[in-house]
């Protein structure tokens, strides 16, 4: 069931180094690249089908051919690796074990859009993994893979790793993006019609860390390497990572297509301690959550997840067993959700708020069928009414299991007015 595409070199010991890193074939895409027209590129990942992996799926190759042409402005490649969402650590695995595969990704997607700055978003709380990846850079300049001229080719890719100061909504690319220019990192309107992204007024575009980490592989070898794992709609893999009571938690590489049922056995190993599965968060946090009979049906691509109701998100799979309450489970994420809303738009400062203290009043025993009604009540103004996803995606997992399951919450009252 597992594949090799992003994780190819993880097991390799020392792999993070350049010595290790090049004699294990690092950097073997860039010969190619450059004999490559940037367009030609471009398309090569078009024809891939790569989505991308920061939770929301998007086509890479169509956002990338967003990005203007002619534009005397620098462009930039902005990589988000904020990673925050609770259930969601891949990125860092790739910091971590291949920090020379992303830059060899820089690189590429550079080319592909014509930038020579990079900066790499890195979310505060990971130290160790900029730390990793600051050296990588610092090696790979120092042997001209980057810098003024990448591998010898007359082409000029710089990189800087920028961190975040720890807030979960500077992973949103407009928040970032106003975060890496010296602002609160609240998120921008968006526009109506499909446009690149701006940074300081010139033309950028923001990717994930997986994305980037992807694209040497299809420069490399072909789109149809690519689309050769998946499924028609979801082509490729993933790094899905799995937590919870299971054996064998972790990050897997998948392609698109497993059951998610095959997933937690084959792969996780199955419930700890015997324990029985009561549901799954699939994406990370903010996806609609699935019960242990949905989970029996759900396969780990984009289109079948939205059929059940659900979404792919992250592919960061929180497992939870029989002995979890679930109104510990929505009080816990609403706690982190009112903490990292940024505030700026009324729905979501004051819903996750309204949650998170009915919530409170639920579990000291206090509630009533007509919080249970309120939650929803407020769920439903939550929805489609803000600058940013972070809103419905806080309403969409709140509204799952409140309604997936209402008896936890009414063991919970005793006035059952
Ligand atoms: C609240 C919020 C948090 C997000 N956090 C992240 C993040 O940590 N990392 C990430 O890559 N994308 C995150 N995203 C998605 C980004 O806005 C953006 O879609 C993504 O970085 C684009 O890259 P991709 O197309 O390669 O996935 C977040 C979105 C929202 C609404």
């Amino acid at each position: 069931m597992l594949v090799n595409v992003v994780s190819k070199k993880f097991d390799i010991p020392d792999y993070h180094t350049l010595e290790v890193a090049l004699k294990n074939n690092a950097y073997s895409s860039i010969p190619k690249l450059f004999t490559m027209k940037p367009e030609e590129v471009t398309q090569e990942v078009v024809n891939s089908g790569l989505r991308g992996k920061g939770g929301g799926g998007a086509a890479c190759g169509p956002k990338w051919q967003l990005m203007p042409k002619d534009d005397p402005r620098p462009a930039y490649l902005i990589v988000n690796g904020d990673e925050s969402e609770p259930g969601t650590f891949k990125d860092r695995q790739i910091f971590q074990y291949d920090p020379h595969l992303l830059i060899e990704g820089i690189i590429c997607s550079c080319y592909a859009i014509n930038a020579h700055d990079a900066y790499i978003y890195i979310r505060g709380e990971y130290k160790f993994f900029s730390d990793r990846v600051e050296n990588a850079i610092q090696e790979a300049l120092e042997a001209g893979i980057i810098g003024d001229k990448v591998m010898g080719h007359d082409y000029r890719v710089n990189i800087a790793v920028h961190r975040g100061a720890g807030a979960y909504i500077c992973g949103e690319k407009s928040a970032l993006i106003e975060s890496l220019e010296g602002k609160r990192g609240h998120p921008r309107l968006k526009p109506h019609g499909k446009e690149c992204e701006w940074f300081f007024d010139n033309p950028a575009t923001v990717n994930n860390v997986e994305t980037i980490a992807t694209v040497p592989f299809i420069v490399e070898n072909g789109y149809e390497a690519y689309t050769a794992y998946g499924t028609k709609t979801s082509p490729g893999t993933m790094l899905f990572a799995m937590s919870g009571p299971v054996k064998n938690p972790g990050v897997y590489e998948l392609a698109f297509g497993n059951k998610m049922i095959d997933f937690l056995n084959e792969v996780g190993g199955g419930m700890k301690d015997g324990k029985k599965l009561k549901a799954i968060i699939p994406g990370g946090s903010s996806c609609p959550i699935l019960t242990a009979e949905e989970v029996q049906e759900a396969v780990l691509d984009y289109e079948s997840m939205w059929d059940i109701g659900s979404t792919l998100g992250t592919g960061g799979m929180i497992v939870i067993d029989e002995d979890t309450s679930m109104v510990d489970v929505a009080k816990n994420l609403i706690e982190f959700y009112h903490h990292e809303s940024c505030g700026q738009c009324t729905p979501c400062r004051e819903g996750c708020g309204w949650i998170d203290n009915i919530l409170s009043k639920i579990l000291a025993g206090d509630g009533s069928q007509k919080d249970l009604e309120t939650i929803l009540d407020v769920c439903s103004t939550m929805n489609g009414k803000t600058v940013c996803v972070f809103a419905p995606a806080v309403k969409d997992i709140i509204q799952s299991i409140v309604k997936k399951f209402p008896h936890e919450f009414v063991a919970h009252f005793k006035n059952q007015n």
